[in-house]
């Protein structure tokens, strides 16, 4: 059984998680913090766009999770005044439940494809001629009597998004006029990002807090606004409500949560490879037989933080802990 991790930036389909998340997430570029690079070319393309009287080119958003992939789209159609429809790789199985989506769409429209890299080969063969000529390609009928009809859709816009690029074919990736990394946030940008969800959610929180936090959400706004509401639990059962320096410092102790916000599962992933093969480097599939996670899960929660902050870096011959990483869990490198 996975371990459920509060760092962990997927949202675990919880409801009650995932309204709060809602809540939230900002609703234009103005609210948005962050992401500076990618919201001034996202506001040349909508501009331009909007004077062609045409929709935006398609947008191809990749990063880990948790840094606001889904958020900059719905951003993206509010600043366009458009509908977004929102879906997922894995949920569209077949060319037909694709063919559905597409023809239910109206000119303008975005359709946000989550985990895009999930697509079935079929699937993405129908959104190739879609995405470049607004035509569907489709097969009436079956065995002799087959035929294939081509119907024109509305001129709509593709958001895809991604953990990695690297799992996208070479041929769905050229389809996208616009690609972009979401890169981690700067402490300050998580700071004010849980400034503002405090005041959201009515929380008081002093300067001192804010910035302990704002050192432990691994640099990632989903992992931040979590934090904040397990400690502010802590301050409502504790204390009087009021999130300070103390409280915050004991809820993150209670999560073992360290001071760079890593949790039990990272220091536990870390402490394995260095008892095991010291600094030499390792496969990901060795790390993933040390710890018992999937290798995606690996690849997709814990490694892209690691790799931040430097604890881990890829060499030709596999992951390699760092001089930095064996200083943080206790242990000398020899
Ligand atoms: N909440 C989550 N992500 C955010 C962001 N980038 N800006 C403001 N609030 C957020």
């Amino acid at each position: 059984m996975a371990i459920e991790r509060i760092v962990d930036s997927s949202t675990h389909d919880n409801p009650e998680e995932k309204k709060i998340e809602i809540s939230l997430r900002p609703q234009n570029f103005d609210e948005y913090i962050g992401q500076d690079r990618l919201k001034n070319n996202l506001k040349l393309a909508i501009n331009a766009a909007k004077k062609r009287g045409e929709p935006i080119d398609h947008v191809l958003l990749y990063g880990p999770p948790g840094l606001g992939k889904t958020t900059m789209a719905t951003v993206i159609a509010n600043e366009m005044g458009t509908n977004i429809r929102v879906t997922a790789g894995s949920a569209i199985e077949r060319a037909g439940d694709l063919a559905s989506i597409l023809t239910n769409l109206a000119d303008g429209d975005i359709l946000f494809i989550d985990e895009i890299h999930r697509l079935g080969r079929a699937v993405e063969e129908v959104l190739y001629s879609a995405m470049e000529d607004f035509k569907l390609d489709i097969m009436i009928g079956k065995g002799p009597a087959a035929r294939s009809v081509r119907l024109d859709l509305p001129k709509f816009t593709v958001i895809g998004a991604t953990t990695r690029t690297g799992a996208l074919t070479a041929p769905l990736r050229d389809r996208f006029g616009i690609i972009h990394r979401l890169e981690f946030y700067t402490p300050n940008e998580i700071e004010r990002i849980i400034k503002r969800a405090s005041n959201i959610l009515n929380s008081k929180i002093d300067a001192g807090a804010a910035e302990i936090l704002s050192t432990r959400a691994r640099l990632t706004p989903r992992i931040a606004n979590r934090l904040l509401k397990r400690v502010r639990d802590y301050a409502d059962v504790n204390g009087d409500g009021i999130i300070d320096e103390a409280t915050t410092r004991a809820a993150l102790d209670l999560l073992e949560i360290d001071e760079l916000g890593l949790d039990p599962g990272d220091r536990n992933l870390l402490n394995r490879i260095i008892d095991n093969y010291g600094n030499n480097p390792v496969g990901l599939n060795t790390i993933s037989a040390l710890t018992g996670d999937e290798a995606t899960t690996i690849e997709d929660f814990y490694e892209p933080y690691l790799l931040q902050i430097g604890f881990i870096e890829r060499t030709p011959r596999g992951r390699r802990v760092t001089a930095k990483a064996y200083k943080h869990v206790g242990k000398v490198l020899n």
